[in-house]
């Protein structure tokens, strides 16, 4: 009895179900759809995408909580167009052609958590027209051919989290024109056609902390370019093609663990500005034409987890440029003119899981093998890395190497130094003494110099190393002379030859050169080699002196020589008394020395 009583119960709710279901159906068959859409009242959407429509249909259902508008021809949305839409989430009117919309035409939209209006023709935005949209989360007017954003055009977005207006023609920005975004979490903003950036604009945006900007035309980002921005967290920089550098300050306040500035015309990592952000995890400077990494320059990176540097130019990846990154995991540098990428360069071989080095030129060499024998732990995203200076390895890649041939394989040849006969150059001061060194190896090795105090020559100064490989030393000087070393070296090891430097002091040593110098000075002083003048100008103005003072000596003969014909009696010494002018020294008639006493004394005819 029970039983039967139950099943009739369970027969009965069945029923109602059925019929339930069945009035349910009929209402969807009821639904109100205006013409050329499709609605489904289950999720209660209306779809009037690529409709035909020249402007919003009626009858959209007032339960609506998603209306597609998408692929149209509507022009123009008028006040309270959509006023009874209460409970709308999202509204969709990208890709139509719309240039103009009224004040006040979202009115009403008060549940609006969604509004898109990329692709259309809009213009300009006027002050009011988001009125009433409280609740908007996410704004998208990208793609449109807005030129003004006008102060406090957004002012009723409180809501506001995401906003992307890429892809418009910006001139100009006002200060305020954020003004009211006090939510804003995430903006992306292409701003081609502005002139600087629009930082007084962006300091409206408290909370902000994602901030995409594209296509700015300039040539070095400017200091201070976003302060007050505190608690943003991703900067993405992109497409900026005139943008050499940054200046020292340009990140200034910023406090971000993402960095993106790719497809710009940086030419070396903004070592300075980076320096400051020590929370940064990830740095991407993909497509900069970046030739060098330097080394220990960005050891305040010190939680970088990520270095991209894709499609650069980069030649080398200095030993050390990664030091003090104990967490760099992720390593991507495809596509560059890299030969090598020295095992030294990064902190920790142990940490590097990901690293991208396909398209480069690799030399596979003793230089790879650490990267050869690591290739169980780390990822090459299906890319591995493939030698092509080798002649006899041309094309493998680093997986088809077999553990066993690795060592014979990838070989070094130690530097040797060539024409190694001992060099023992004399020379006279003034002169300029070249010492030439070249040296064979495989990789071809680097030359360096040492001087007599083993300390490396740089490529500047009177005596520096030249890129071919030889030593000049220019105006030489007694103080060069001893052994100088140069030195061969690659990853293989290395090979030095010295060779030695005598420089002869000027035979001209008289007090002459010395009273020059400084008059006071007693005559052999060794202020030899702090000269101030170089040997040209000194024999320049020493020639000149020589033939005026000759001249003048020669005019006071001659008129000695009158005045004693005159007298009628003969003389036949005269002391000639004179201030030294200058000091003469000649390489080819020899050096002309005067008496201590500045007088002589001739015979007269
Ligand atoms: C709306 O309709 C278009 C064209 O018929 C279709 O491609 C699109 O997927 C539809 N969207 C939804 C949310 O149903
Ligand atoms: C904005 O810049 C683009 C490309 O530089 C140019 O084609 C366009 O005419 C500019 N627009 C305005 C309004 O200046
Ligand atoms: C990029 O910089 C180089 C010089 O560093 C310059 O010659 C070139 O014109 C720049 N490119 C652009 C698009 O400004
Ligand atoms: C910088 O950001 C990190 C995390 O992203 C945070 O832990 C740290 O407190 C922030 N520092 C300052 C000065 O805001
Ligand atoms: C490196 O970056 C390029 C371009 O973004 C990408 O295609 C490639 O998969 C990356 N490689 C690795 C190993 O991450
Ligand atoms: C290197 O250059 C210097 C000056 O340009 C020249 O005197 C020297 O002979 C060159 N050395 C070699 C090995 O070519
Ligand atoms: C040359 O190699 C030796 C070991 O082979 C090393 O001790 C020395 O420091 C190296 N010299 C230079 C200048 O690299």
């Amino acid at each position: 009895m029970l039983e039967g009583t139950a099943a009739h119960l369970w027969m009965c709710w069945r029923a109602f179900y059925l019929l339930a279901a069945g009035v349910a159906l009929a209402c969807e068959a009821r639904l109100p759809c205006p013409p050329s859409c499709r609605c489904n009242a289950a999720v209660l959407e209306v779809n009037c995408s690529g409709g035909q429509l020249t402007s919003v249909p009626n009858g959209v259902p007032q339960d609506a909580k998603l209306v597609n508008l998408t692929h149209n021809t509507i022009k123009t949305l008028v006040n309270h167009q959509f006023y009874n839409l209460s409970q709308l989430f999202h509204l969709d009117l990208s890709d139509n052609l719309l240039a103009f919309i009224e004040v006040e035409a979202f009115l009403g939209l008060r549940s609006l958590l969604t509004l898109r209006l990329a692709r259309n023709q809009l213009k300009i935005l006027s002050v009011g027209v988001f009125a009433g949209l409280k609740d908007l989360r996410l704004l998208d007017i990208s793609s449109n051919k807005i030129l003004v954003l006008l102060d406090f055009t957004f002012k009723d977005l409180a809501s506001l989290e995401l906003f992307t207006a890429d892809d418009n023609d910006f001139v100009f920005i006002s200060r305020q024109a954020f003004a009211g975004l006090t939510g804003l979490k995430r903006l992306a903003l292409d701003v081609q056609n502005l002139t600087a950036v629009p930082t007084d604009a962006l300091a409206e945006l408290s909370v902000l902390r994602s901030l995409h900007l594209h296509q700015l035309g300039l040539t070095t980002l400017p200091d201070y370019s976003f302060h007050h921005l505190d608690l943003l967290k991703e900067l993405v920089i992109s497409r900026f093609p005139q943008m050499e550098s940054l200046s020292g300050n340009s990140l200034f306040g910023l406090n971000l663990t993402s960095l993106t500035i790719t497809h710009s015309n940086l030419s070396a990592v903004p070592y300075t500005p980076l320096r400051p952000l020590v929370y940064l995890v990830y740095l991407d400077l993909s497509f900069n034409p970046i030739s060098y990494i330097q080394g220990s320059l960005l050891g305040d990176l010190l939680r970088l987890q990520e270095f991209h540097l894709v499609g650069g130019s980069l030649l080398r990846i200095e030993s050390a440029a990664f030091k003090g990154l104990v967490h760099l995991k992720v390593l991507n540098v495809s596509r560059n003119l890299l030969t090598t990428l020295e095992e030294g360069s990064v902190q920790s071989v142990d940490v590097l899981e990901v690293l991208g080095l396909d398209g480069n030129p690799l030399a596979c060499d003793c230089r790879l093998l650490w990267l050869v024998r690591r290739r169980p732990y780390v990822d090459f995203y299906g890319c591995p890395p493939t030698c092509s200076t080798s002649v006899q390895l041309q094309g493998w890649n680093f997986l088809d190497f077999a553990a066993d041939d690795l060592s014979n394989l990838l070989t070094c040849r130690r530097p040797r130094v060539l024409n190694r006969k001992p060099e023992d150059v004399r020379a006279d001061q003034g002169h300029t003494v070249v010492f030439d060194c070249s040296a064979e190896g495989d990789p071809q090795p680097s030359v360096s110099w040492l001087n007599p105090q083993l300390r490396h020559i740089s490529p500047v100064g009177r005596i520096r190393a030249l890129t071919n490989g030889s030593l000049e030393v220019r105006y030489a000087q007694p103080l060069d002379s001893g052994t100088y070393i140069c030195v061969a070296s690659n990853a293989a090891g290395n090979d030095s030859l010295p060779v030695s430097l005598h420089i002869r002091a000027l035979p001209s040593k008289t007090h002459f050169q010395t009273w020059l110098v400084s008059p006071s000075a007693p005559p052999g002083g060794s202020g030899n080699h702090n000269l101030p003048f170089d040997l040209k100008t000194l024999l320049i103005a020493a020639t000149i002196g020589f033939f005026s003072f000759f001249s003048s000596v020669s005019l006071c003969f001659i008129l000695m020589f009158f005045w004693s014909k005159g007298k009628g009696q003969i003389k036949h010494t005269a002391t000639i008394a004179y201030v030294p002018r200058s000091a003469v020294s000649n390489s080819n008639t020899g050096a002309t020395s005067f008496k201590e006493t500045g007088r002589f004394t001739m015979k007269l005819i």
